[in-house]
């Protein structure tokens, strides 16, 4: 077992990364978690699968502990879905001493993180992810949020978990689609860090990469690390995690959330921007042909044609372009990103 300790503006976490470490862990904080209530937040997949098994858990250690489920897909994290959880956690008589644990994917992740920081101004929450996709990067770094007015992540704060449990065996039971989601954060993680990682992605297939997914994992956090401890509130290096997102985001509010997963969204951003970068002559053609490879390989490449006015519209819309600039993450070669403020009038450049 690998455990990486994160320390975010004084807040120090543990991240533990390993296969079946989940008992194991919970013995490590028993004392943590003894005599609470614990309040598991999870979805109707999820739940399905492994419900019997993380109750029978808390039950070994003499936690009290109730299940709040909630509907898959980014339709959840709502603000109607965040009112019935408040009024289940006042109902269950829940006190600021127990603790919440997100037990599910990136929806359920930041639900449960915006359910933490809020509910009686701040419980402890403990970060379980199941999917890839939160495994290498949304349960880390402590940026939780909800939607509102169709706005993503509009209602948010920075909270950061007790500590997270990363266990590979939750992946055994991912759909293909839901592991290709998580690859197209890996491949992002692959850019901006040395040439480890996407040698390692080079190396493989869809087949085989499966069974890097203990050293990825552990990659593609300690890569987070650096960022989050530099800059916890997003406000200079942490950009760079952004890489490719400025399209995807767009893709995403353009298809609509339900019609892309993230990681095939940040695939296509990856793709049409190293794509402008080559033709402009800002990054090498044997860059390029090595992200297409690696996308085509992985299947995060959708062809999809994109109104180029629509992404405009969207990063004016954007909560992280201010006035009429914006930030985006260029590359001057593997793991070298840096960040270029641009009017919002040139990002046309790269869109072509
Ligand atoms: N997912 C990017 C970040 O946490 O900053």
């Amino acid at each position: 077992m690998e455990r990486i300790t994160i320390n975010s503006h004084n807040h120090i976490y543990d991240v533990y990364i390993g296969k079946s470490i989940i008992s194991e862990i919970f013995n490590i904080h028993k004392e943590f978690l003894i005599n609470k209530k614990v309040i598991i937040i999870t979805d109707k997949n999820v739940y399905k699968i492994y419900h019997k098994y993380i109750f029978d858990e808390f039950c070994k250690i003499g936690c009290e502990s109730k299940f709040i489920i909630l509907d898959p897909g980014e339709n959840s994290k709502d603000l109607e879905n965040i009112y019935r959880i408040y009024k289940e956690l006042i109902e269950f008589k829940v006190k600021r001493t127990d603790v919440i644990i997100a037990f599910g994917g990136g929806v359920v992740g930041d639900i449960s993180g915006f359910i933490a920081s809020t509910y009686l101004r701040g419980v402890d929450y403990v970060q379980i992810p199941t999917t890839l996709l939160s495994q290498v990067d949304s349960s880390i770094g402590g940026k939780v949020a909800v939607n509102f007015m169709k706005i993503k992540n509009v209602v948010g704060s920075f909270y950061n978990p007790r500590f997270v449990i990363i266990d590979i065996d939750l992946l055994s039971t991912l759909r293909k689609e839901q592991i290709i989601d998580g690859l197209g954060e890996i491949i992002k993680y692959s850019f901006i860090s040395d040439e480890g990682l996407i040698q390692t992605l080079e190396e493989h297939d869809l087949n085989t990469i499966k069974d890097c997914f203990l050293k990825i994992i552990i990659d593609c956090i300690k890569i987070k690390k650096y960022y989050v401890e530099k800059d916890p509130y997003d406000l200079n290096e942490r950009k760079i995690l952004n890489f490719g997102h400025t399209f995807a985001h767009a893709m995403e509010s353009y298809l609509g959330y339900e019609n892309i997963s993230h990681g095939m969204a940040v695939g296509f951003g990856i793709y049409i921007l190293l794509k402008n970068c080559n033709a402009l002559g800002i990054i090498s053609c044997s860059l390029f042909k090595r992200c297409l490879n690696l996308l085509n390989k992985y299947n995060v490449l959708r062809q999809e044609g994109l109104d180029t006015k629509h992404i405009l519209d969207y990063a004016y819309k954007d909560k992280k372009s201010s006035n009429k600039e914006i930030d985006i993450i260029l590359l001057h070669d593997i793991g070298k990103p840096y960040i270029k403020r641009i009017g919002l009038d040139e990002l046309n450049i790269y869109l072509s």
